[in-house]
Protein backbone atom coordinates (compact mmCIF):
# COMPACT_ATOMS: atom_id res chain seq x y z
CA UNK A 1 0.00 0.00 0.00
CA UNK A 2 0.90 3.88 -0.42
CA UNK A 3 1.70 6.21 2.16
CA UNK A 4 -1.24 9.10 3.17
CA UNK A 5 -0.98 12.49 4.02
CA UNK A 6 -3.46 14.43 5.65
CA UNK A 7 -6.05 15.78 7.81
CA UNK A 8 -7.77 12.48 8.27
CA UNK A 9 -5.35 9.01 7.38
CA UNK A 10 -6.41 5.34 8.18
CA UNK A 11 -2.99 3.42 9.08
CA UNK A 12 -2.89 0.20 7.12
CA UNK A 13 -2.34 -2.95 8.75
CA UNK A 14 0.75 -4.73 7.62
CA UNK A 15 -0.88 -8.31 8.74
CA UNK A 16 -2.98 -8.26 5.38
CA UNK A 17 0.26 -8.71 3.50
CA UNK A 18 3.60 -11.33 3.64
CA UNK A 19 7.16 -10.66 3.37
CA UNK A 20 8.31 -13.44 0.59
CA UNK A 21 10.92 -13.29 -1.00
CA UNK A 22 11.76 -16.22 -3.95
CA UNK A 23 15.46 -16.05 -4.97
CA UNK A 24 18.08 -18.32 -6.71
CA UNK A 25 21.41 -18.18 -8.94
CA UNK A 26 19.25 -19.10 -11.88
CA UNK A 27 16.61 -16.19 -13.19
CA UNK A 28 14.39 -18.93 -14.37
CA UNK A 29 14.45 -20.77 -10.86
CA UNK A 30 14.25 -19.12 -8.22
CA UNK A 31 14.15 -21.59 -6.12
CA UNK A 32 14.80 -20.58 -2.42
CA UNK A 33 11.95 -18.37 -0.07
CA UNK A 34 12.48 -16.48 2.64
CA UNK A 35 9.93 -14.56 4.86
CA UNK A 36 10.29 -11.90 7.16
CA UNK A 37 8.38 -9.13 8.86
CA UNK A 38 6.15 -6.02 7.90
CA UNK A 39 5.75 -2.73 9.48
CA UNK A 40 4.36 0.22 9.43
CA UNK A 41 5.16 3.86 11.03
CA UNK A 42 3.52 7.00 11.78
CA UNK A 43 4.09 10.84 11.85
CA UNK A 44 0.95 12.28 14.21
CA UNK A 45 0.86 15.84 15.41
CA UNK A 46 -0.79 16.34 18.71
CA UNK A 47 -2.24 19.71 17.66
CA UNK A 48 -4.04 21.17 14.77
CA UNK A 49 -3.21 22.06 11.60
CA UNK A 50 -0.31 19.90 10.04
CA UNK A 51 -0.75 16.80 7.91
CA UNK A 52 -0.11 13.58 9.53
CA UNK A 53 1.70 10.93 8.07
CA UNK A 54 1.24 7.01 7.81
CA UNK A 55 3.50 4.98 5.44
CA UNK A 56 3.14 1.96 3.35
CA UNK A 57 4.08 -0.94 4.15
CA UNK A 58 7.44 -1.92 4.39
CA UNK A 59 8.97 -5.30 4.88
CA UNK A 60 12.26 -6.66 6.07
CA UNK A 61 13.28 -10.30 4.84
CA UNK A 62 16.58 -11.42 5.61
CA UNK A 63 18.35 -14.50 3.51
CA UNK A 64 20.76 -16.71 5.27
CA UNK A 65 23.14 -19.06 4.00
CA UNK A 66 24.12 -16.77 0.98
CA UNK A 67 27.51 -17.87 -0.92
CA UNK A 68 30.19 -15.20 -1.61
CA UNK A 69 30.68 -14.01 -4.34
CA UNK A 70 27.57 -15.17 -6.21
CA UNK A 71 24.77 -13.40 -8.45
CA UNK A 72 21.50 -13.84 -6.76
CA UNK A 73 18.43 -13.49 -9.00
CA UNK A 74 15.26 -12.25 -6.31
CA UNK A 75 11.54 -10.96 -6.63
CA UNK A 76 9.57 -10.17 -3.17
CA UNK A 77 6.02 -9.57 -2.75
CA UNK A 78 2.78 -11.52 -1.64
CA UNK A 79 2.82 -15.04 -3.90
CA UNK A 80 -0.81 -15.53 -1.98
CA UNK A 81 -1.63 -12.10 -3.32
CA UNK A 82 -0.38 -12.62 -6.88
CA UNK A 83 1.90 -9.41 -6.11
CA UNK A 84 5.60 -9.97 -7.03
CA UNK A 85 8.01 -7.68 -8.49
CA UNK A 86 9.63 -7.33 -11.42
CA UNK A 87 13.07 -9.87 -10.91
CA UNK A 88 15.97 -8.31 -9.71
CA UNK A 89 19.76 -9.31 -9.01
CA UNK A 90 22.38 -8.65 -6.67
CA UNK A 91 25.87 -10.29 -6.12
CA UNK A 92 27.22 -10.92 -2.57
CA UNK A 93 30.42 -9.99 -1.19
CA UNK A 94 33.69 -11.78 -1.51
CA UNK A 95 34.59 -14.36 1.27
CA UNK A 96 36.64 -12.74 3.83
CA UNK A 97 40.69 -13.39 3.54
CA UNK A 98 44.08 -10.90 3.08
CA UNK A 99 43.59 -11.92 -0.86
CA UNK A 100 40.06 -11.08 -1.43
CA UNK A 101 37.84 -7.69 -1.89
CA UNK A 102 35.06 -6.30 -3.56
CA UNK A 103 36.30 -4.30 -6.80
CA UNK A 104 34.90 -0.98 -5.70
CA UNK A 105 33.09 0.70 -2.78
CA UNK A 106 31.38 3.49 -4.00
CA UNK A 107 31.20 6.18 -0.24
CA UNK A 108 28.68 9.01 -0.20
CA UNK A 109 27.34 11.10 2.56
CA UNK A 110 24.37 13.90 2.91
CA UNK A 111 22.90 12.89 -0.36
CA UNK A 112 19.48 14.14 -0.14
CA UNK A 113 17.05 14.53 -3.31
CA UNK A 114 18.11 17.27 -5.52
CA UNK A 115 19.26 18.03 -8.72
CA UNK A 116 22.71 17.55 -7.06
CA UNK A 117 22.07 14.02 -5.54
CA UNK A 118 20.52 12.79 -9.15
CA UNK A 119 23.93 13.85 -10.60
CA UNK A 120 25.95 12.15 -8.07
CA UNK A 121 23.82 8.54 -8.09
CA UNK A 122 24.23 9.14 -11.85
CA UNK A 123 27.84 9.04 -11.91
CA UNK A 124 28.67 6.64 -9.30
CA UNK A 125 26.23 4.27 -10.82
CA UNK A 126 28.22 4.28 -14.06
CA UNK A 127 31.38 3.47 -11.92
CA UNK A 128 29.94 0.22 -11.37
CA UNK A 129 29.81 -0.13 -7.51
CA UNK A 130 29.36 -3.11 -5.33
CA UNK A 131 28.71 -1.87 -2.42
CA UNK A 132 27.82 1.32 -1.40
CA UNK A 133 28.31 3.00 1.99
CA UNK A 134 25.97 6.18 2.85
CA UNK A 135 27.38 8.22 5.72
CA UNK A 136 24.11 9.75 6.91
CA UNK A 137 21.51 12.46 6.26
CA UNK A 138 20.18 10.55 4.12
CA UNK A 139 16.57 12.50 2.52
CA UNK A 140 16.61 15.71 4.46
CA UNK A 141 12.83 15.19 5.18
CA UNK A 142 12.85 17.46 8.12
CA UNK A 143 13.65 20.28 6.04
CA UNK A 144 10.38 20.56 4.15
CA UNK A 145 6.77 21.19 6.24
CA UNK A 146 3.83 18.85 6.31
CA UNK A 147 2.63 20.96 3.78
CA UNK A 148 5.79 19.50 1.34
CA UNK A 149 7.61 22.90 0.96
CA UNK A 150 10.81 23.07 1.81
CA UNK A 151 12.39 25.24 5.22
CA UNK A 152 16.43 25.30 5.11
CA UNK A 153 16.66 26.86 8.67
CA UNK A 154 13.17 25.66 10.30
CA UNK A 155 14.70 26.84 13.80
CA UNK A 156 14.99 30.04 12.52
CA UNK A 157 11.68 30.62 10.31
CA UNK A 158 9.72 28.71 13.73
CA UNK A 159 11.37 29.45 16.84
CA UNK A 160 8.60 28.78 18.81
CA UNK A 161 7.00 25.33 17.45
CA UNK A 162 6.79 22.57 20.13
CA UNK A 163 7.45 20.09 17.46
CA UNK A 164 9.61 20.23 14.05
CA UNK A 165 7.73 19.23 11.46
CA UNK A 166 8.85 16.62 8.25
CA UNK A 167 7.54 15.67 5.34
CA UNK A 168 7.78 12.67 5.71
CA UNK A 169 7.16 11.74 1.86
CA UNK A 170 10.23 12.94 1.18
CA UNK A 171 11.56 9.10 2.31
CA UNK A 172 9.13 7.48 -0.60
CA UNK A 173 10.46 9.59 -3.34
CA UNK A 174 14.01 8.87 -2.15
CA UNK A 175 13.47 5.33 -1.88
CA UNK A 176 11.80 5.17 -5.36
CA UNK A 177 14.52 7.09 -7.02
CA UNK A 178 16.97 4.91 -4.84
CA UNK A 179 15.44 1.52 -6.08
CA UNK A 180 17.24 1.46 -9.48
CA UNK A 181 20.80 1.27 -7.37
CA UNK A 182 20.04 -0.26 -4.41
CA UNK A 183 18.13 -3.41 -5.62
CA UNK A 184 21.54 -4.62 -7.17
CA UNK A 185 23.52 -3.08 -5.19
CA UNK A 186 24.26 -3.61 -1.27
CA UNK A 187 23.86 -0.64 0.48
CA UNK A 188 24.93 -0.07 4.29
CA UNK A 189 23.77 2.91 6.39
CA UNK A 190 24.97 4.64 9.06
CA UNK A 191 22.76 7.71 10.64
CA UNK A 192 23.29 11.41 10.52
CA UNK A 193 21.83 13.92 12.84
CA UNK A 194 19.05 14.47 9.73
CA UNK A 195 17.55 11.14 10.89
CA UNK A 196 16.96 12.06 14.25
CA UNK A 197 13.50 13.48 13.40
CA UNK A 198 12.18 14.21 17.53
CA UNK A 199 8.26 13.86 17.21
CA UNK A 200 6.02 13.56 19.55
CA UNK A 201 7.08 11.24 22.37
CA UNK A 202 10.13 12.32 22.05
CA UNK A 203 10.84 9.61 19.73
CA UNK A 204 13.24 9.55 17.24
CA UNK A 205 14.83 8.01 14.11
CA UNK A 206 11.58 6.47 13.60
CA UNK A 207 11.91 6.49 9.46
CA UNK A 208 15.28 5.94 9.89
CA UNK A 209 14.99 2.66 12.06
CA UNK A 210 11.58 1.42 10.26
CA UNK A 211 12.99 1.51 6.35
CA UNK A 212 16.73 0.40 6.83
CA UNK A 213 18.20 -2.82 7.74
CA UNK A 214 20.87 -3.30 10.26
CA UNK A 215 23.38 -6.30 10.88
CA UNK A 216 23.39 -5.46 14.75
CA UNK A 217 22.58 -9.04 15.80
CA UNK A 218 25.31 -10.68 13.34
CA UNK A 219 27.83 -8.23 14.98
CA UNK A 220 27.18 -8.71 18.37
CA UNK A 221 25.63 -5.09 18.61
CA UNK A 222 22.60 -4.46 21.27
CA UNK A 223 21.89 -1.59 18.82
CA UNK A 224 20.89 -0.46 15.56
CA UNK A 225 22.67 2.58 15.82
CA UNK A 226 25.86 1.10 15.69
CA UNK A 227 27.54 -2.30 13.68
CA UNK A 228 30.04 -3.63 11.94
CA UNK A 229 30.66 -5.75 8.84
CA UNK A 230 32.98 -8.04 6.59
CA UNK A 231 33.43 -6.92 2.85
CA UNK A 232 35.85 -9.23 1.90
CA UNK A 233 39.19 -8.79 3.86
CA UNK A 234 37.73 -5.40 4.98
CA UNK A 235 35.94 -5.14 8.82
CA UNK A 236 33.79 -2.17 8.26
CA UNK A 237 32.45 -0.57 11.92
CA UNK A 238 29.79 1.98 11.68
CA UNK A 239 29.60 4.15 14.50
CA UNK A 240 26.30 6.24 16.18
CA UNK A 241 27.84 9.80 16.67
CA UNK A 242 23.88 10.76 17.85
CA UNK A 243 23.60 8.16 20.93
CA UNK A 244 25.88 7.66 23.50
CA UNK A 245 29.31 7.30 22.97
CA UNK A 246 30.88 7.55 26.40
CA UNK A 247 32.95 5.18 28.50
CA UNK A 248 31.86 2.65 29.99
CA UNK A 249 28.41 2.97 27.81
CA UNK A 250 26.53 0.35 25.56
CA UNK A 251 28.61 1.43 22.68
CA UNK A 252 32.44 2.09 23.53
CA UNK A 253 32.21 -1.68 24.98
CA UNK A 254 30.44 -2.87 22.21
CA UNK A 255 33.53 -1.01 19.92
CA UNK A 256 35.93 -2.53 22.50
CA UNK A 257 34.66 -5.97 21.71
CA UNK A 258 34.57 -5.90 18.24
CA UNK A 259 37.95 -4.32 17.63
CA UNK A 260 39.23 -7.05 20.15
CA UNK A 261 37.74 -9.40 17.83
CA UNK A 262 38.74 -8.49 14.54
CA UNK A 263 41.34 -10.84 13.44
CA UNK A 264 43.72 -8.76 11.11
CA UNK A 265 45.03 -12.02 9.02
CA UNK A 266 41.60 -12.70 7.53
CA UNK A 267 40.59 -8.76 6.91
CA UNK A 268 44.02 -6.89 7.11
CA UNK A 269 42.23 -3.54 6.72
CA UNK A 270 39.87 -2.20 9.40
CA UNK A 271 37.59 1.01 8.27
CA UNK A 272 35.32 3.17 10.70
CA UNK A 273 32.46 5.42 9.32
CA UNK A 274 30.50 7.86 11.24
CA UNK A 275 28.52 11.16 10.53
CA UNK A 276 30.16 14.27 11.74
CA UNK A 277 34.46 14.62 11.27
CA UNK A 278 36.39 15.24 13.83
CA UNK A 279 39.46 16.68 11.46
CA UNK A 280 37.81 18.72 9.05
CA UNK A 281 39.29 22.35 8.69
CA UNK A 282 35.66 23.75 6.98
CA UNK A 283 34.20 26.66 8.80
CA UNK A 284 30.91 24.63 8.89
CA UNK A 285 30.45 21.99 12.24
CA UNK A 286 34.09 23.02 12.65
CA UNK A 287 35.37 20.40 15.54
CA UNK A 288 31.63 19.80 16.37
CA UNK A 289 32.43 16.45 17.17
CA UNK A 290 35.23 16.85 19.57
CA UNK A 291 33.67 15.14 22.74
CA UNK A 292 33.63 11.94 20.40
CA UNK A 293 36.89 12.33 19.44
CA UNK A 294 38.50 12.91 23.15
CA UNK A 295 36.49 9.98 23.95
CA UNK A 296 37.12 7.45 21.12
CA UNK A 297 40.22 8.20 18.99
CA UNK A 298 42.41 6.57 21.70
CA UNK A 299 40.69 3.36 21.10
CA UNK A 300 40.39 3.41 17.46
CA UNK A 301 44.08 4.25 17.05
CA UNK A 302 45.25 1.59 18.87
CA UNK A 303 44.03 -0.59 17.71
CA UNK A 304 45.30 0.87 14.37
CA UNK A 305 42.39 1.70 12.10
CA UNK A 306 43.15 2.50 8.75
CA UNK A 307 40.54 5.11 7.30
CA UNK A 308 38.50 6.81 8.87
CA UNK A 309 35.11 8.22 6.49
CA UNK A 310 32.87 10.80 7.23
CA UNK A 311 29.96 13.08 6.10
CA UNK A 312 28.34 15.91 7.61
CA UNK A 313 30.32 18.68 6.00
CA UNK A 314 29.02 19.57 2.99
CA UNK A 315 32.56 19.25 0.88
CA UNK A 316 35.27 17.41 0.04
CA UNK A 317 38.55 17.24 2.55
CA UNK A 318 41.18 14.05 2.88
CA UNK A 319 43.40 14.00 5.87
CA UNK A 320 47.33 12.85 6.30
CA UNK A 321 47.41 10.45 8.82
CA UNK A 322 46.46 11.92 12.04
CA UNK A 323 46.46 10.93 15.72
CA UNK A 324 45.01 13.95 18.37
CA UNK A 325 46.31 16.53 16.06
CA UNK A 326 49.68 15.33 15.02
CA UNK A 327 50.65 13.96 12.07
CA UNK A 328 51.53 10.39 13.14
CA UNK A 329 52.08 7.65 10.38
CA UNK A 330 50.16 5.07 12.62
CA UNK A 331 47.11 7.35 12.55
CA UNK A 332 43.84 7.05 10.53
CA UNK A 333 43.30 9.11 7.13
CA UNK A 334 40.06 10.96 7.25
CA UNK A 335 38.23 11.23 4.52
CA UNK A 336 35.11 13.87 4.86
CA UNK A 337 32.45 13.00 2.09
CA UNK A 338 29.66 14.55 2.73
CA UNK A 339 29.30 16.25 -0.19
CA UNK A 340 26.76 14.04 -1.90
CA UNK A 341 23.40 16.66 -2.87
CA UNK A 342 21.97 17.60 0.45
CA UNK A 343 19.57 20.67 -0.21
CA UNK A 344 21.64 23.30 2.14
CA UNK A 345 24.47 24.07 -0.48
CA UNK A 346 27.98 23.32 -0.26
CA UNK A 347 30.34 23.94 2.63
CA UNK A 348 32.86 26.67 1.50
CA UNK A 349 34.52 29.04 3.86
CA UNK A 350 37.79 27.39 5.28
CA UNK A 351 38.15 28.08 9.63
CA UNK A 352 41.28 28.87 8.69
CA UNK A 353 40.26 31.92 6.56
CA UNK A 354 40.40 35.16 7.85
CA UNK A 355 36.66 36.13 9.66
CA UNK A 356 35.67 32.50 9.65
CA UNK A 357 37.17 31.22 12.91
CA UNK A 358 33.80 30.34 15.01
CA UNK A 359 33.60 31.11 18.08
CA UNK A 360 34.31 27.81 20.47
CA UNK A 361 30.84 28.43 22.04
CA UNK A 362 28.53 28.25 19.08
CA UNK A 363 30.33 24.82 17.68
CA UNK A 364 28.51 22.02 20.24
CA UNK A 365 25.91 20.41 18.53
CA UNK A 366 23.23 19.81 21.32
CA UNK A 367 22.44 16.03 20.11
CA UNK A 368 26.32 14.89 20.21
CA UNK A 369 26.36 16.44 24.08
CA UNK A 370 29.00 18.24 26.10
CA UNK A 371 31.33 21.19 25.49
CA UNK A 372 34.94 19.74 24.61
CA UNK A 373 36.63 22.04 21.66
CA UNK A 374 38.92 24.55 23.67
CA UNK A 375 41.86 26.49 22.13
CA UNK A 376 44.66 24.24 21.14
CA UNK A 377 47.44 23.77 23.21
CA UNK A 378 50.32 22.57 21.26
CA UNK A 379 51.77 22.64 17.57
CA UNK A 380 51.40 25.67 15.00
CA UNK A 381 47.92 26.55 16.45
CA UNK A 382 48.88 26.64 20.03
CA UNK A 383 46.96 29.04 21.98
CA UNK A 384 44.24 29.63 18.90
CA UNK A 385 40.88 27.66 18.31
CA UNK A 386 42.01 27.81 14.77
CA UNK A 387 44.66 27.77 12.33
CA UNK A 388 45.56 30.81 10.59
CA UNK A 389 46.56 28.34 7.67
CA UNK A 390 45.40 25.34 6.14
CA UNK A 391 46.39 22.74 9.28
CA UNK A 392 49.02 20.25 8.61
CA UNK A 393 46.43 17.22 8.86
CA UNK A 394 44.50 18.23 5.49
CA UNK A 395 45.99 17.25 3.16
CA UNK A 396 43.34 18.21 -0.02
CA UNK A 397 40.06 19.82 0.70
CA UNK A 398 37.54 21.16 -1.89
CA UNK A 399 33.73 22.71 -2.40
CA UNK A 400 32.57 20.12 -5.17
CA UNK A 401 29.85 17.93 -5.11
CA UNK A 402 30.91 14.26 -6.26
CA UNK A 403 31.12 10.96 -4.08
CA UNK A 404 34.27 8.22 -3.65
CA UNK A 405 35.35 5.02 -4.71
CA UNK A 406 37.67 3.28 -2.24
CA UNK A 407 39.23 0.23 -4.09
CA UNK A 408 41.53 -2.39 -2.16
CA UNK A 409 43.93 -3.78 -4.06
CA UNK A 410 45.58 -6.02 -1.94
CA UNK A 411 46.15 -6.05 2.40
CA UNK A 412 48.53 -3.38 2.39
CA UNK A 413 47.34 -1.03 -0.78
CA UNK A 414 44.16 0.76 -1.38
CA UNK A 415 43.03 3.53 -4.07
CA UNK A 416 40.96 5.74 -2.77
CA UNK A 417 39.33 8.53 -5.55
CA UNK A 418 37.36 11.27 -5.53
CA UNK A 419 35.32 12.48 -8.56
CA UNK A 420 33.31 15.49 -8.94
CA UNK A 421 30.02 15.14 -10.56
CA UNK A 422 30.87 18.67 -13.05
CA UNK A 423 33.56 16.54 -14.32
CA UNK A 424 33.08 13.44 -16.55
CA UNK A 425 32.84 9.60 -15.41
CA UNK A 426 36.62 8.87 -16.03
CA UNK A 427 38.43 12.14 -14.93
CA UNK A 428 39.21 12.10 -10.88
CA UNK A 429 39.45 14.92 -8.50
CA UNK A 430 41.49 13.52 -6.14
CA UNK A 431 43.21 10.39 -6.09
CA UNK A 432 45.74 8.48 -3.79
CA UNK A 433 46.78 5.22 -2.60
CA UNK A 434 46.16 4.45 1.11
CA UNK A 435 49.35 2.25 2.17
CA UNK A 436 49.28 0.22 5.05
CA UNK A 437 51.99 -0.46 7.07
CA UNK A 438 52.34 -3.45 9.54
CA UNK A 439 55.79 -3.48 9.52
CA UNK A 440 56.33 -0.21 11.42
CA UNK A 441 52.63 0.13 12.33
CA UNK A 442 51.87 -3.37 14.53
CA UNK A 443 48.57 -4.45 14.35
CA UNK A 444 47.48 -5.71 17.67
CA UNK A 445 46.73 -9.72 17.70
CA UNK A 446 42.94 -10.78 18.12
CA UNK A 447 42.01 -12.05 21.72
CA UNK A 448 41.21 -15.77 21.71
CA UNK A 449 39.42 -15.11 25.11
CA UNK A 450 36.14 -17.39 23.92
CA UNK A 451 38.16 -20.08 23.17
CA UNK A 452 40.81 -20.90 26.02
CA UNK A 453 38.25 -20.14 28.55
CA UNK A 454 38.03 -24.11 29.74
CA UNK A 455 41.75 -24.71 29.85
FE1 LIG B 1 24.79 16.15 8.97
Amino acid sequence: GEYQIGYNIKPLDPKTVSSVVLYGTSKFELVNVAKGQSLIYNQLYPFEGLQNYTSGIIHHVRLTGLEPSTLYYYRCGDPSLHAMSDIYYFRTMPISGPQSYPGRIAIVGDLGLTYNTTTTISHMTSNEPDLVLLLGDVTYANLYLTNGTGSNCYSCSFPQTPIHETYQPRWDYWGRFMQNLVSRVPIMVVEGNHEIEKQAGDKTFVAYSSRFAFPSEESGSPSTFYYSFNAGGIHFIMLGAYINYEKPGEQYKWLERDLANVDRSVTPWLVATWHPPWYSSYKAHYREAECMRVEVEDLLYSYGVDIVFNGHVHAYERSNRVYNYKLDPCGPVYITIGDGGNREKMSIPFADEPGHCPDPSTTPDPYMGGFCATNFTFGPAAGKFCWDRQPDYSAFRESSFGYGIFEVKNETWALWTWYRNQDSYKKVGDQIYIVRQPDICPVRQRMYSDCVASF
